[in-house]
């Protein structure tokens, strides 16, 4: 057994020190440990996943790679309750009943049928964002809920079998098991679909700028948005074909280590991923007034000579992709010509960690 077992200790005590996923094997008949607390960062999808063919199971119609950031992330502690008759789901310090708790514990329902496990329990989270909630992601939160169950439980589980159980939560949650780069091979059933890593430790000089241009709630969930592509828009087999492509160029970029090739490719397939919610029937958008204005930063200086690159997920705030001589150059235009904007630098963060909690055997 390679993860770390101490006593337990407060969330807010919780970075792991391992980075361990395999760990011992079953649910233990003699341990008395039952909590773990997983960290696992964010990705960002350099191709995007966008279009399931099985909702259910989270399949992807296409590959997408993404970037484990180093400054987003999020921390999960996973208790099993043997005499409690309800579940408990803290989010930052706050007991929650909604929509979010009931999502997190239908998950952790399906995991616990999945292994054969059971009980009561309790998950403390804490999403680590320095920016509020537009760049929150659903990818850290179910990689580290996928990480804490199965340490709680102690089940042995491979990163493989960990990245197809994140993938149940939500999609991208599966690159997150990873740090550096990685990709989410699709497949064709739930044991095909699972991410693997491209390169954990890149030695590419590649930074990520943050933009969060807006605040309010997006007008439609990536699970909704991608779902009403994939049903009605008659553009969609294009995106298939092209994102397959963009896949296959992107793989040769990280091996060239070629910035301005992962740049070029990253952009274009957010733009083709934009273009086709538009011709959802209906067309829908989460570009707002100054996504579209950071854009245009973005290429007015890369046509200046300061070379950058900017790509967007299910919301209206950029990420741009830039070497670290021209970080502070991109951090200065766009303050200056997006006053209100706040701004996150991040780099390459590393792979899910778990800690198993409790008293020594
Ligand atoms: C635009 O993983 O949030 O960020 O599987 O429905 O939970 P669900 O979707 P989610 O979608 C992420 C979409 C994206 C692109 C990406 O991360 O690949």
């Amino acid at each position: 057994m390679t993860t770390v077992v101490r006593e337990c200790v407060p969330i807010s005590e919780a970075r792991s020190q391992s980075a361990a996923t395999t760990i011992s094997s079953h649910p233990s008949r003699h341990s008395s440990i039952r909590a773990a607390i997983a960290t696992a960062h964010a990705n960002i999808a350099l191709i995007k996943y966008w279009g399931k063919k099985d909702t259910l199971l989270r399949l992807p119609f296409t590959p997408s790679i993404s970037m484990t950031v180093d400054q987003l992330y999020t921390t999960t502690r996973f208790e099993i309750l043997p005499s409690a008759d309800h579940n408990f789901f803290v989010l930052g310090g706050e007991e929650q009943s909604g929509a979010a708790a009931q999502r997190a514990f239908d998950y952790v329902r399906l995991l616990q049928q999945r292994f054969g496990v059971s009980g009561h329990f309790r998950i403390e989270t804490v999403n680590h964002v320095p920016m509020s909630a537009g760049l929150a992601s659903s990818s850290s939160a179910f990689a580290a809920l996928a990480g804490a169950f199965a340490g709680a439980y102690g089940l042995h589980v491979s990163r493989a079998e960990l990245s197809r159980m994140a993938r149940l939560g939500s999609g991208s949650a599966c690159r997150s098991i990873y740090g550096g780069l990685s990709e989410w091979l699709p497949g064709t059933d739930d044991h095909s679909s699972y991410a693997i890593a491209l390169n954990e430790h890149p030695d590419i000089d590649l930074n990520l700028i943050a933009v969060q241009v807006d605040v309010s709630p997006k007008p439609i969930s990536s699970t909704q948005g991608m779902a009403r592509v994939v049903a009605t828009s008659p553009y969609f087999p294009v995106w298939v074909q092209q994102t397959r492509k963009a896949c296959a160029q992107m793989r040769e970029a990280i091996q060239r280590k070629d910035f301005s090739a992962i740049g070029q490719i990253a952009q274009q397939n957010a733009l083709d991923m934009h273009a086709l919610n538009l011709t959802a029937r209906p067309g829908f958008t989460y570009f707002q007034p100054d996504t579209i204005r950071a854009m245009r930063v973005v290429d007015d200086l890369r046509a200046s000579g300061v070379e950058c690159y900017y790509t967007m997920d299910a919301g209206s705030n950029l990420k741009v992709l830039v070497q670290s001589g021209n970080v502070s150059a991109v951090t200065h235009r766009l303050s200056h010509d997006l006053p209100h904007a706040m701004l996150t630098r991040a780099g390459f963060g590393p792979g899910i960690s778990v800690s198993r909690l409790g008293e020594k055997e």
